[in-house]
């Protein structure tokens, strides 16, 4: 049984009083509704994985960075390697957004480096992937998704140890939200990847995220939908009563 994740992925939003003020009502919706099964996680601008941290101790949220560097130190400044994300109180990192990949020329190779080096540090990365406007209207979504799942992914040891997400890029932000039908395709597709790559045990346990303009009135049946094992969520997780409607409807 895959345990559904619901993460918020807050972006370049926030500044320290709201983060925190955001953070400590999650904190407490959490700690009233312990025992849910689904589980949560939060992932601020690196700035405030510390005080976010500490709002959400002992809430059972989870705190994850959203990029991590594909070294463990060294010289590159501005960035930021995954044991120190490990070490500011994380256990996942998302990698491979579609806006690190458009925005700063990330490659498959260079998201799959990020992962392997966010589970060397102990975190858990969250792979995205996900086809353009233009490569869904050429009929290439489901050929652009398997090269970068086959690009991204680590290899067959840490595979168990990985999350896909997969984010159609044109409904990143936009309000424009995939189909169920859409999403089912996509996600058994990437299933069947996985289970042809990683074997059927490992393939069927590795949860595969929807995430693209999930909001509370379009979340039940797009969570609903056979292998949608979470969502990963941009503008309605800057809002905690919509994050939370997400979380607590979800099956
Ligand atoms: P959105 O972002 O929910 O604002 O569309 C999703 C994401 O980029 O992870």
């Amino acid at each position: 049984m895959r345990r559904k994740l619901i993460a918020g992925n807050w972006k370049m939003n926030g500044l320290r009083a709201d983060g925190v003020a955001l953070a400590t009502t999650l904190a407490g919706r959490a700690l009233d509704a312990s025992g849910a099964a689904r589980e949560l996680l939060i992932c601020p601008p690196a700035t405030l994985l510390v005080a976010v941290g500490e709002a959400i101790e002992g809430s059972g949220i989870a705190l994850g960075g959203q990029d991590c560097h594909s070294e463990r130190a060294g010289a590159h400044t501005g960035d930021i390697s995954a044991e120190m994300l490990k070490d500011a109180g994380c256990s996942y990192v998302i990698v491979g957004h579609s806006e690190r990949r458009h925005n700063h020329g990330e490659t498959d190779s260079l998201v799959r480096a990020k992962a392997k080096a966010a589970q060397a540090a102990g975190l858990t990365p969250i792979i995205c992937v996900g086809e353009t406007q233009e490569q869904r209207a050429a009929g290439q979504a489901l050929s652009v998704i398997e090269s970068q799942v086959h690009g991204s992914l680590v290899d067959a040891a840490g595979a168990g140890r990985q999350v896909v997400a997969y984010e159609p890029v044109w409904a990143i932000g936009t309000g424009q939200t995939a189909t169920p039908a859409d999403v089912a395709e996509a996600h058994a597709h990437i299933r069947s990847l996985l289970r042809y790559w990683y074997g059927q045990e490992t393939g069927e346990a590795i949860r595969i995220l929807y995430g693209g303009s999930v909001k509370p009135d379009n979340a039940g049946e797009l969570l609903a939908v056979v292998d949608v094992d979470g969502a990963l969520i941009g503008g309605a997780s800057l809002k905690a009563d919509d994050f939370w409607s997400i979380a607590a409807n979800c099956p």
